[in-house]
Parts: C-alpha cells; sequence; structure tokens
C-alpha cells in the first residue's frame, strides 16, 4: 500500500513557472504573421486561377486562326454555297480537346473566286439553311432571310440586325491537294455590329 507524500504542515508547493509577458507577445505576433503570410500565399494562385476563369480572352483557343475546311474539288465554281462542318483542337482554360466540331460555314466559289459565311444566323445563333431553288438564305428561327451574297433580304423588316458574317478564306497547297482554309471566329449575335466572340 502506496501513501502520497504531504508537504510539511505550513509549507505550500512551489507554483508552476509563467513565461515573461514579453515572450508570451512574441510568440503571439509570430503565430498571427505566420497565418497572414500562409494566407497571401494560397491567395495569389486562387485570384490568379479565378481571373483566368472569368475572363475568356485569356483561354487559350479564343483567337481566330485558319482551319482546313475540305478540298477545293468540293467547291464546285457554280456560285452555289455548300455547308461545311468546321473542325479543330480546342482549348479551354484547363482542358484540350482533339478534333471538336466547332461551327459550320458555307463556302461559295464563284467563277473560281471563293466567298465564306460563318452558317450561324446574326439574330440570335441559328443554323441557316440555304434553299437552292429560291437561291437564297433562310433561318428556321425567325425567319431571317439573305441573299447568295450574305446580305440581308429586306432590312427593314429582318430580325437579323446584320448580314451573315463573312470569314477570311483562302487556297492552300499543303499536301498534294488544294486545300480551302477559313479563318474561323464567331461573333455575338444580336447586333449591328461584328464584334468577335471568344
Ligand atoms: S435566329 Fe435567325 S432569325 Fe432569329
Amino acid at each position: 500500500m502506496s501513501r502520497t507524500a504531504s508537504p510539511p504542515a505550513g509549507k505550500q508547493p512551489p507554483a508552476a513557472k509563467q513565461p515573461p509577458a514579453g515572450d508570451e507577445r512574441r510568440n503571439f505576433l509570430e503565430k498571427v504573421g505566420a497565418v497572414v503570410i500562409g494566407g497571401l500565399v494560397m491567395l495569389v494562385p486562387a485570384a490568379s486561377g479565378l481571373w483566368t476563369f472569368l475572363n475568356p480572352l485569356r483561354r487559350k483557343g479564343a483567337t481566330a486562326e485558319f482551319v482546313r475546311i475540305t478540298p477545293l474539288a468540293a467547291v464546285p465554281a457554280d456560285g452555289v454555297p455548300r455547308l461545311f462542318q468546321v473542325i479543330r483542337d480546342r482549348t479551354d482554360a484547363w482542358t484540350h480537346y482533339d478534333s471538336e466540331p466547332v461551327g459550320a460555314v458555307y463556302l461559295r466559289n464563284v467563277d473560281g473566286k471563293l466567298f465564306a459565311f460563318n452558317a450561324e444566323c446574326p439574330h440570335a445563333g441559328c443554323m441557316v439553311a440555304f434553299l437552292g431553288d429560291q437561291k437564297k438564305f433562310q433561318c428556321p428561327c425567325h425567319d431571317s432571310s439573305f441573299q447568295e451574297n450574305g446580305e440581308r433580304i429586306d432590312p427593314q423588316h429582318c430580325p437579323s440586325p446584320r448580314g451573315l458574317d463573312p470569314l477570311a478564306v483562302e487556297v492552300r497547297d499543303e499536301s498534294g491537294t488544294q486545300d480551302v482554309y477559313v479563318k474561323f471566329e464567331n461573333f455575338l449575335a444580336g447586333s449591328s455590329k461584328r464584334i468577335p466572340r471568344a
């Protein structure tokens, strides 16, 4: 059987040692400093990622660039617009996509001179159709119609605020065949001005 030793009568045990007040203040300030610096280190990359996400102009792939569309032989020089899909690699803020459809264009060859139009209607972005028997483009959504050269038919009553968007086009011979390349880009719908869209 064990016994706990009691201090001799009249003597108190020594009090636990307290650090001096100056040391306590220094420790506190060091901890606060570490928290503030740690917060700043986390904040800088988070803010830069957020800025990239919110600002589409900073995303890669936002710029217009020439894309191979089709062999020139697929666009006879008869003046009839023909529809082609636009396929290219695409990169957004974080991901790269190989060979994705990104839009469509009409190509028109008038006696050897090429013209290209974005197939999106400038009113609200529906895809326009070419009606061969009426020689005009027609939008199925709100009935905007356009001439073969892309200009609006009856601009006073046409819902679209502008004609079809023309695109730069050229023929290149990079693989032994003549191919049509178009500088593909989209423009904001609903505006009378052509404002590139990311
Ligand atoms: S989207 Fe073409 S007329 Fe409205």
